[in-house]
């Protein structure tokens, strides 16, 4: 039986009998989280430099009022929630933000101190985590506008051409679609609620389109860092050219 010291020392908060450097994780999260949030607040109530030629930054689509008829403030402010929403609930995003911002744990095996017992999410406020299910929805919507917005940027006033942005804004659209396709709501959608496949209706269907989510979703993390990535990119190179700090080089 342990000794009450010792049972005391590994509820210190930090305190593990882990020998690898479990703390390095959470410092890339830690920062580009930070970096993130702070980039993409700026770019929302900026309101300006968010569109040029045919393309239209991802933080902004779709665009409501730009012309301030009846909105006095930024478009993107009136969309952000739905977006904002769907990575803050992520599970992914959940385990990284919990471990990196408040160490609610630290890390696996890792005490997070005596006092701060780890209830997970079955109690208010972290029971609120469970409307991700709900936001999948909503951002199937805005995916629908991402898409829309990236085929229009192969749309030149002369015609058909490709600009550097066009590729940019296509490169988002797929990282997006595939980071949504791998989320754990949708495989608990279309099939990872079912026990049996060829009990229920359509059961193949299903269990071949649960197959290819269940591919996605074992790299949901990759998704979640590329796709974060690449919608601050693309909105970056969008006000970088929009503001004329870059010139949109046409490859077509
Ligand atoms: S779990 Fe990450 S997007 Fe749904």
């Amino acid at each position: 039986m342990a000794d009450s010291s010792a049972v005391k020392e590994l509820t210190r908060f930090g305190s593990t009998q882990r020998r690898d450097a479990w703390w390095i994780e959470i410092i890339p999260a830690l920062v580009i989280f930070s970096a993130f949030i702070i980039y993409a607040t700026w770019r929302a109530f900026e309101g300006k430099f968010y569109e040029v030629g045919p393309y239209l930054s991802p933080f902004y689509s779709p665009l409501i009022d730009p012309e301030h008829h009846w909105w006095r403030f930024s478009p993107a402010i009136l969309i952000l929630g739905g977006p904002a929403g769907f990575r803050v609930t992520c599970y992914y995003y959940r385990k990284a933000y919990y471990r990196a911002f408040v160490m609610h744990p630290p890390s696996c095996a890792v005490s997070e101190g005596e006092h701060r017992g780890y209830r997970g999410e079955a109690s208010f406020p972290l029971i609120l985590q469970n409307v991700h299910r709900y936001f999948f929805f909503i951002v199937a919507v805005f995916l629908c506008f991402l898409w829309y917005d990236a085929v229009v940027a192969f749309k030149f006033p002369e015609g058909f051409g490709i600009g550097v942005g066009s590729v940019i804004m296509l490169v988002n659209v797929l990282f997006l679609t595939t980071y949504s396709a791998s989320c754990h709501s949708l495989r608990h959608l279309v099939g990872g609620k079912v026990d049996c496949f060829s009990c229920v209706t359509l059961g193949a269907p299903r269990h071949s389109a649960w197959r290819f989510v269940t591919i996605l979703n074992e790299h949901h993390m990759l998704w979640a860092w590329l796709s974060l990535f690449s919608v601050a990119l693309t909105d970056l190179y969008i006000r970088l050219v929009a503001s004329g700090v870059l010139k949109d080089i046409r490859l077509l």
